[in-house]
């Protein structure tokens, strides 16, 4: 069978600035840069764009265009023995897509109370408390009872992301991003237009650039930046792979590339100014500092933002914009990581779109009820740190090594400078064989020591080992016995 196709340039580089720009942009960025010193979070942050963004960029747009497959089948063509990186890849990506999907859910839910502020002027208590329904001993492995009241909302954000990969390529993900990334855009101009002018607004976004230089030679931030970049990018976790092996004959990669990072990572910088000139006008209407209004982690979207949102003018308008821009970022991403599962699938096991889409968002449907229960967040919180700390990174380092080092790279160089409307030089390799990897191997060591030598967030030890641990070694060993499985079929 003819293999589906985007139908334009344009929808093409839409549907993957779609897949970047995401909760990762609007919701993590603000607070990873905040919580890293910063503006001197921008150095290792645009140095990880350089280094690391674009040429990760421009591998998996050539992989997937010229093998036009996803990670799993990719992979194995270029070796037998690499199918389980992809379907490891793979198995991130569902994981993510399983607990994504219920923070867009909270969002949904946010857009509603907005028109109202019906979260009241306790917005912590409200969002732990009212909304989620955290008891004192809720942990990841004692989630308590489900919270119908989020199942809605749930259903709401799954039938998006079931809609876009059932019609496909083209006449699914394509027609989604193409309303939603201009609508993305502009609300988010909309909102920067009206909140650079409040009061204090501008202190915000000064604390927000102003360096702290101290923090430069801390491992911890370059480890953040690294980690922001590869989430950000949709890299490493098979989605930009399955996009571009949907790229017609004659598609540039270089230009796509870059445009896909420049425009991902400018978005970025919009939300900080957003974020930050919010809770600069907060603080200055509560006469407090900045780092006093400030919250990381979920706390930031949920439970700070309301609070700047009572504050400011027109907040029925300015409210529900927020958490629509948030929703719309965040649906076009989950299509993408959704997409990276049935790709891989539906290459794997010949099953037609609609019943892997179908078989898939199902699946994944049941498993995030385990996020909507009252310990669900810690959940959440705990599968999120290994997923992005230990599985993504390691995954990104051996598909590096694994095509930089086993395969000839510059074959792959050669192929997308072919294609593309400018060539990349001898920087691109040396950055794919040596900056990234070696930059890798030290940030996923110290994240491996780190993990070793304290709980991360206080978890219980059974918790961390199972949930943690045995999570990640459960998707090791799976993706081995698929890959040992297909080297039987293929020698039958
Ligand atoms: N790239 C997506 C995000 O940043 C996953 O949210």
């Amino acid at each position: 069978m003819k293999r589906e196709q985007w139908g334009s340039r344009t929808g093409f580089i839409l549907a993957a600035v779609g897949s970047a720009v995401g909760l990762g942009n609007i919701w993590r960025f603000p607070y990873m840069a905040y919580e890293n010193g910063g503006g001197a979070f921008f150095i290792p942050y645009l140095f990880a764009m350089l280094t690391a963004g674009i040429p990760f960029m421009i591998l998996e747009f050539t992989l997937g265009k010229k093998y036009r497959a996803g990670a799993p089948t990719t992979l194995r063509t270029l070796n037998a023995r690499f199918e389980w990186l992809g379907w490891f890849q793979v198995m991130i990506a569902a994981i993510i897509a399983c607990y994504y999907v219920v923070v867009i859910a909270w969002a949904i839910s946010y857009a509603y109370f907005a028109f109202t502020q019906a979260w009241g002027a306790d917005t912590n208590a409200f969002f732990f408390g009212d909304f989620l329904n955290l008891a004192d001993d809720s942990s990841p492995s004692n989630l308590g009872k489900l919270q119908w009241h989020l199942l809605l909302p749930l259903l709401l954000a799954w039938s998006a992301t079931y809609f876009a990969t059932f019609r496909g390529v083209k006449g699914g993900i394509e027609k989604v991003n193409k309303i939603l990334m201009p609508l993305l855009f502009m609300m988010v101009l909309l909102l920067i237009a009206r909140i650079v002018f409040l009061p204090g607004a501008l202190n915000g976004i000064n604390w927000l650039l102003e360096p702290d230089f101290s923090k430069i030679w801390d491992l911890k931030v370059w480890s953040a930046a690294y980690g922001q970049i590869f989430f950000t990018l949709s890299v490493g976790f098979a989605i930009m792979l399955s996009y571009a092996s949907y790229l017609p004959e004659k598609s540039d990669i270089n230009n796509n590339a870059f445009m896909t990072v420049l425009m991902n990572c400018g978005f970025s910088m919009l939300a900080g100014v957003m974020i930050f000139g919010a809770l600069g006008y907060m603080a200055n209407v509560q006469d407090k500092a900045l780092t006093e209004v400030v919250s990381s982690g979920v706390g930031l979207a949920f439970v700070t933002l309301p609070t700047a949102i009572n504050l400011l003018p027109a907040p029925g308008v300015m409210g529900p914009l927020f958490f629509f821009a948030l929703i719309f970022a965040g649906v076009s991403s989950h299509i993408s990581i959704a997409e990276a599962v049935t790709t891989g699938l539906m290459d794997k096991l010949g099953w037609s779109r609609p019943k892997t889409a179908t078989i898939f968002c199902g699946l994944g449907l049941v498993v995030s009820l385990l996020f909507i229960t009252q310990g669900g967040l810690l959940l959440l919180d705990l599968v999120d740190y290994f997923i992005n700390n230990m599985a993504l990174l390691a995954a990104c380092l051996l598909e590096l090594v694994l095509v930089g080092w086993l395969c000839r790279l510059q074959d792959f160089r050669e192929y997308a400078n072919r294609a593309s409307e400018f060539a990349v030089g001898n920087w691109w390799t040396i950055c794919i064989k040596f900056v990234s990897v070696a930059i890798l191997v030290v940030i996923l060591f110290n994240n491996i020591m780190t993990a070793f030598k304290e709980n991360y967030g206080g978890y219980g030890d059974h918790e961390v080992l199972y949930l943690g641990w045995g999570m990640l070694a459960v998707m090791l060993v799976i993706a081995i016995i698929i890959n040992l499985s297909s080297k039987k079929e293929a020698r039958l």
